[in-house]
C-alpha cells in the first residue's frame, strides 16, 4: 500500500498545481519504500536529493503564482514552505547518521505537513485563480 493515497480531496482545480502535487506524493511514496526496504544509502540520498528539489521547484512555482494575484497570505505560506524544506534537510541528515528509527519520526510529520497543506493551505489561493 502506497504511505500516501491520493485523495480526490487533494485536487485543487488547477492542472498544474495538482499535477505537481501528484508528482510531489509520489516521490515522497517512492523516498518512504525506500526507507522500508532498506535501500542502500547512495541510493536512498539520491532520492531524497531528487525529492527536495522537485520540492524548492514547486513551491518556487507556487510562490510566483501567488505574488501574480497578489495573494495576502504570501508571506506565512512562504514560511510553512521554507519549514518543510527544513525538515527535509533533517531528514536528510538523520539519514546520512543512520538514524532509521528517527527518520521515520519525521516521514509521518512530512506526510501529515503535505495532506494539511494541500487541503488547507493551497485551498486558500488556489480558490483565487480563475
Ligand atoms: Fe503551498
Amino acid at each position: 500500500m502506497e504511505y500516501i493515497q491520493w485523495q480526490p480531496a487533494f485536487d485543487l482545480g488547477d492542472e498544474t498545481i495538482d499535477s505537481q502535487h501528484r508528482e510531489l506524493v509520489r516521490i515522497l511514496n517512492e523516498t518512504y519504500e525506500m526507507m522500508l526496504s532498506y535501500a542502500r544509502l547512495p541510493l536512498f540520498l539520491g532520492k531524497i536529493a531528487e525529492l527536495k528539489s522537485y520540492v524548492v521547484e514547486h513551491f518556487t512555482y507556487e510562490e510566483k503564482l501567488m505574488e501574480s494575484i497578489a495573494y495576502p497570505k504570501l508571506i506565512s505560506h512562504r514560511k510553512l514552505h521554507r519549514e518543510f524544506v527544513k525538515e527535509l534537510i533533517e531528514l536528510e541528515g538523520k539519514i546520512r547518521k543512520g538514524k532509521k528509527s528517527a527518520s521515520a519520526e519525521v516521514f509521518i510529520f512530512l506526510r501529515d505537513w503535505l495532506i494539511e497543506h494541500i487541503q488547507v493551505q493551497d485551498r486558500g489561493y488556489s480558490a483565487l485563480l480563475t
